[in-house]
């Protein structure tokens, strides 16, 4: 694996030309618009900040965003955007590194909870949230509730994307909390495979990580337009508060 982690230039040169509707305008406005008001008159620190998916519309409505990101290919495109400049970003593993100051928001969006592959990394960002957190600020986590219920029994894959020349499933390791998503493209016959490791957590052992480092949960949606939570969501959008 190379310092970019899975997001090296070839992920990054098209990141931003994904059609999964992670890129529609109306979808980044209504995460902008729950990031803005929890944020309030504070800084914000995106965890994984990427290209700046939602953090430039985020410092467009006047907040203050930092960010976090391991992969210099991801935010060498932030840094080319308008207004990329303005958004200061450490390079590093936003389960241990720290950024100066206090901020009113953390925030953690598209599933990249589950890069951490490792219960204890997991927990370190957690801790990592909280302590760049002043008292009262919340971190927030997007992310998808694990699919198990859709595996045939005895089975570990979950398709998700499936066609005559390509292929995209999850697989499921029970045993370990373990998954990967992986995508074979056999467009030109050379069916090549792209796996990428994570660890699927569920909603409670989040909660669990949050208390551990002395934060608690005031919200869980389905979405970010504040649509309950309910045993048959798929995912979550999350928010902890630090004590005051
Ligand atoms: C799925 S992308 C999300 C980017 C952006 N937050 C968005 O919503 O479009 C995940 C990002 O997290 C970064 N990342 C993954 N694991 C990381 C880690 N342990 N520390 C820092 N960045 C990480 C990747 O380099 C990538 O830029």
């Amino acid at each position: 694996m190379a310092d970019d982690g899975f997001f090296g230039e070839e992920v990054a040169a098209t990141y931003d030309a994904a059609t999964s509707g992670m890129h529609d305008q109306s979808v980044i406005d209504t995460v902008v618009d729950v990031l803005a008001g929890l944020a309030g008159d504070g800084r914000t620190l995106e965890f994984g900040v990427g290209t700046g998916r939602i953090a430039l519309p985020l410092a467009r409505r006047g907040v203050e965003v930092h960010g976090i990101d391991l992969s210099n290919a991801m935010v060498s495109r932030l840094r080319d955007k308008p207004g990329g400049a303005a958004i200061d970003v450490t390079i590093g593993d936003f389960a241990d590194v720290r950024v100066p100051g206090q901020f009113s928001l953390t925030y953690l969006v598209f599933n990249t909870i589950n890069n951490l592959t490792t219960q204890d990394a997991q927990l370190a960002c957690f801790v990592n949230a909280a302590a760049h957190l002043e008292p009262g600020g919340s971190f927030v986590i997007e992310v998808g509730v694990p699919a198990l219920r859709l595996l045939p029994p005895g089975q570990r894959a979950v398709p998700f994307d499936v066609g005559e020349k390509f292929w995209a499933y999850d697989l499921y390791d029970c045993a370990t909390q373990s998954m990967s998503s992986n995508y074979v493209d056999d467009d030109d016959g050379s069916a090549v495979l792209r796996s990428i490791p994570f660890r699927y957590v569920w909603p409670a052992e989040l909660d669990l990580m949050a208390r551990i480092a002395g934060m608690t949960l005031v919200d869980r949606w389905q979405d970010w337009d504040g649509t309950p939570f309910t045993h048959e969501s798929t995912r979550h959008v999350s928010v902890w508060r630090k004590s005051a």
